[in-house]
C-alpha cells in the first residue's frame, strides 16, 4: 500500500475504531461515562453487581434484575473439579496473570453452553467468566502458599468474596468496600489496548473465551494494567518520603518512564484516580501506616513539577490494594476481575453488529529485490 493516505498513525493515536454504547472518556475534560453515568456518581452509589449490569445491558437494573443477576453470579461462582487440579499443577512461581490467562483458556472446555454463539448463550458465558475470575486469582494465590482454596459465600458480594477467598475469612465493610469501589472504577475505559484486543478477536467471530484471553494477555503489560504492580516496586525501592525526589528526577534523567503516570487520551486529571486517591489515603488513616499514600502523594506532586503528567488508575490503586494487605502481584489479575465485566460488554456489543476488523500497515521495507539462491548468499 503506497497511497500517501495511507500513512501509519504510531499507536492507532487518535484513531475511532468502533461505535460503542458501553462508555465513553473525555480526556480534556476529565471524564469518564458508563452507558451515559458518570464514573462519580456510580464510584459514590452503585454497587460492582449493578455497573456489570449496566455494561452488559447498557441500563441501570431495576430490584428484581439485580437479584437475578446477583443469584445467577453466585451459581457461578465455583470451578470445575478439572479447573482446580489444573491450578494445582501450575508452578508456585508462575506469574499469576500468567496462570489466569492460561486457566481462562481451560474453562472452555467446561463451558455448558459450548460453542452456542447466541446473545443469551455469551451472555451466560459472561456471567460465568465474571464470577469465576476472583476464584481463579485466589485460589492459585492460596495454593502457591500451601493452603487450600476457600469456596465463595453466596450470601457476599464478588468484592467481599475476592477477600474472603483471599484471606480465609470475611473482610469488614470498609475494606469490602474500598474493593467495590476499585471494582467499579476499573470496569471499563472504553478502547483501552485490551478491550480493543477482545474486539479484535471477536469481530473474527471467534469465541468469547478466545477474545478474553487475548484481553487478559494485552492488560498484563507495564504499559497498561501491569503498571500497577509497577508503582508499588517503585514505592518499595524508593522506601521513604524524603527519597521520593531524588528517585524520580534520577528516573526522568535516565529517561525512564514512571509507572502510574501519562494516559494517552486524559490531558488532565484521571476521574478514577480521585477516588482511588481518597481511599488509599483513608485506608492508611485506618491502618495508622500512612507511609505509601505520603510517597504516593509526593510522586504525584514531584512528577507534576518536572513533568506535567497526571497520575491515572494504576498509581493510588497501588497503595490502596497494599494497606489493604493483598499481595503486590495479585494488582494487575485484580484489575483483570473488573475489567472482565467491561471485557464482556465489548465483546457482545462487537457480535451485535460485527465487522472484521483489519486495518493497514505503511510498507517500510524495501522492493523489487530479487531472490538470490542460497548459496551465493
Ligand atoms: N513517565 C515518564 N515520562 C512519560 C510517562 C511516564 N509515566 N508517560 C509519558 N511520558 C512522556 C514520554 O516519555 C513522552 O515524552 P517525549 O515526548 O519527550 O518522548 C511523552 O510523555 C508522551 O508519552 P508516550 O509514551 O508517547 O504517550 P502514549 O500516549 O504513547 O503512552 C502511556 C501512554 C500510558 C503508555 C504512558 O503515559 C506510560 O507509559 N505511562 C506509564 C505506564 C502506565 O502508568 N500505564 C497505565 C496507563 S492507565
Amino acid at each position: 500500500m503506497s497511497s500517501e493516505a495511507n500513512v501509519a498513525k504510531a499507536g492507532l493515536e487518535g484513531i475511532v475504531a468502533a461505535q460503542s454504547s458501553i462508555s465513553d472518556v473525555n480526556g480534556i475534560e476529565g471524564r469518564l461515562i458508563y452507558a451515559g453515568y458518570d464514573i462519580h456518581d456510580l464510584a459514590e452509589h452503585a454497587t460492582f453487581e449493578e455497573v456489570i449490569y449496566l455494561l452488559w445491558h447498557c441500563k441501570l437494573p431495576s430490584r428484581s434484575e439485580l437479584d437475578q443477576l446477583k443469584n445467577q453470579l453466585s451459581a457461578e461462582t465455583g470451578l470445575p473439579k478439572e479447573i482446580q487440579q489444573l491450578i494445582r499443577s501450575i508452578p508456585k512461581t508462575a506469574n499469576p496473570m500468567d496462570a489466569l490467562r492460561t486457566v481462562v483458556s481451560a474453562l472452555s472446555f467446561y463451558d455448558p453452553d459450548g460453542a452456542d454463539m447466541s446473545r443469551e448463550a455469551n451472555v451466560r458465558k459472561a456471567i460465568r467468566l465474571t464470577a469465576k475470575f476472583p476464584t481463579i486469582v485466589t485460589t492459585f494465590q492460596r495454593l502457591r502458599n500451601g493452603l487450600e482454596p476457600v469456596q465463595p459465600r453466596a450470601d457476599l458480594s464478588i468484592a467481599g468474596n475476592f477477600l474472603y477467598t483471599l484471606r480465609g475469612e470475611a473482610a469488614d465493610e470498609v475494606a469490602t468496600r474500598t474493593m467495590d469501589v476499585a471494582f467499579i472504577l476499573h470496569a471499563d475505559h472504553e478502547l483501552n489496548a485490551s478491550t480493543f484486543a477482545a474486539r479484535v478477536t471477536a469481530a473474527t467471530l471467534s469465541d468469547m473465551y478466545s477474545a478474553i484471553v487475548s484481553a487478559i494477555g494485552t492488560l498484563k503489560g507495564p504499559l497498561h494494567g501491569g503498571a500497577n504492580e509497577g508503582v508499588i516496586k517503585n514505592l518499595l525501592e524508593i522506601g521513604s518520603v524524603e527519597g521520593v525526589e531524588g528517585w524520580v528526577k534520577n528516573a526522568f534523567e535516565r529517561k525512564q518512564k514512571i509507572m502510574g503516570f501519562g494516559h494517552r487520551v486524559y490531558r488532565t486529571v484521571d476521574p478514577r484516580a480521585t477516588h482511588l486517591k481518597e481511599m488509599s489515603r483513608q485506608l492508611g488513616q485506618r491502618t495508622g501506616e500512612t507511609k505509601w499514600y505520603e510517597m504516593s502523594r509526593k510522586m504525584e506532586e514531584v512528577v507534576m513539577a518536572e513533568k506535567r503528567l497526571n497520575a491515572n488508575v494504576d498509581f493510588y490503586s497501588a497503595s490502596t490494594y497494599y494497606a489493604l494487605g493483598i499481595p503486590t502481584d495479585l494488582f494487575t489479575p485484580i484489575f483483570a476481575c473488573s475489567r472482565i465485566s467491561g471485557w464482556t460488554a465489548h465483546v457482545l456489543e462487537q457480535f451485535e453488529n460485527n465487522r472484521l476488523i483489519r486495518p493497514r500497515a505503511e510498507y517500510v521495507g524495501p522492493r523489487d529485490l530479487k531472490y538470490v539462491a542460497i548459496s551465493q548468499r
